[in-house]
């Protein structure tokens, strides 16, 4: 009913515009003095330090929270760390031992491929943190250690303020790790704080000018394919931002490594193909632009989604999203409201069951 919709016309819209709330919900009494607060969970101190990597398991959206955080855990709290999708994980006779710590992240806790993946990791002598949006699940029961993230009851089958709320959580953990080990300073833990802190105000930002989004949907709803191009961190949101869009306008879309687009997918862009350009990092920022002129050589029409403290993709593009601004490293939990909300408008431009896409379920309980 629409009242169960708090009057938005779909799940999808209001779980969307629920992400400030989400978040803070998530962050809520995890954020402290000394870094951050998750002795409730009792992961041990000596453990952490002898961890040789860590390896994450999950499905769909939830993979793709797992492809951030990989980027994240390297580059910043400097662990190996191997990101897989469990129904290939159960079966590839995973390098997991007592040294590596299994990370499974699942809205539902009632995924099968996952339940799976546990008890495989498990069986190997991994321990299992796991991230996750139900409480008493599955999941959450078989696992070692439990981080709840609380986006509240997700109705719409694409999932939207879970991923977020796995971003948040994910980075915590980061955070948690890193100070244990020594690879994160106190100067880096503070910021890391001040940013997350900040992340619902710069989302409620974008909701508030959401009208732009739907103005640029209605402009494009009727394309064959969507190509959305990144690198590193930006390459891993825009995963999220495809399987968006393909889950529920049943538009082709693909994201890809923006320098890997040259060897193959390239051949596909034609006149008026739309390119989706993520490009929030700073260092790549030049890398990225030579490749969407690639693209706009062979006819692409560019949007480009970018930070709004520069005017270097100008000249290239067809369109800009700019977004608030916030460290690089921060970037994907910001990046991903706006390829969110095409997604959801492009839906509904193309008058498709928004929140119950065809042959897809909330929670796939079989293999
Ligand atoms: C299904 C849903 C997806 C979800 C995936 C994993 O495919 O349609 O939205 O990302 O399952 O679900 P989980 O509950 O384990 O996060």
């Amino acid at each position: 009913s629409a009242a169960e919709k708090g009057g938005y016309r779909h799940f999808m819209l209001k779980e969307i515009n629920e992400q400030p709330r989400a978040i803070r919900d998530t962050l809520r009494g995890r954020i402290t003095e000394d870094g951050f607060h998750l002795d409730d969970i009792s992961l041990d101190e000596g453990y952490i330090k002898g961890l040789k990597s860590i390896q994450i398991v999950a499905c769909g959206t939830a993979y793709h929270a797992g492809l951030v955080a990989k980027e994240f855990y390297e580059r910043y709290i400097k662990i190996p760390t191997v990101t897989d999708i469990a129904s290939e994980f159960r079966y590839r006779d995973p390098l997991v031992d007592k040294n590596v710590l299994t990370i499974v992240i699942s809205q539902s806790g009632e995924t099968a491929d996952t339940i799976a993946a546990i008890r495989e990791a498990k069986s190997k002598g991994s321990k299992v943190f796991a991230i996750t949006n139900v409480l008493g699940s599955t999941v959450a029961r078989e696992s070692d250690y439990v981080l709840y993230t609380w986006a509240g009851p997700e109705i719409a089958v694409a999932s939207t303020k879970a991923y977020i709320t796995q971003l948040a959580a994910l980075y915590m953990l980061g955070g948690y790790i890193g100070l244990k080990r020594g690879t994160l300073d106190m100067k880096f833990v503070r910021e890391l704080q001040a940013e997350l802190t900040a992340i619902p105000d710069k989302v409620q930002k974008i909701l508030d000018e959401q009208d732009r989004i739907q103005r640029i949907a209605d402009e494009h709803y009727n394309v064959k394919d969507v190509f959305y191009l990144g690198r590193g961190l930006d390459y891993a949101v825009s995963m999220e931002g495809s399987l968006k869009l393909k889950e529920v306008s049943y538009i082709h879309s693909e994201a890809y490594p923006a320098g890997e687009l040259k060897h193959g997918t390239l051949a596909l862009v034609e006149d008026g193909t739309l390119i989706i350009a993520v490009a929030t990092q700073k260092a790549l920022y030049e890398k990225t632009l030579s490749n969407i002129e690639e693209t706009k050589t062979r006819g692409g029409y560019i949007i480009t989604v970018t930070k709004g403290d520069n005017e270097i993709f100008n000249d290239a593009s067809d369109e800009m999203i700019m977004l608030p601004t916030a460290s690089d490293y921060i970037m994907p939990i910001i990046t991903v409201v706006p390829l969110q909300l095409l997604a959801y408008y492009m839906a509904v431009a193309r008058g498709c069951d928004v929140d119950k896409p065809r042959n897809l379920a909330k929670s796939v309980t079989v293999e």
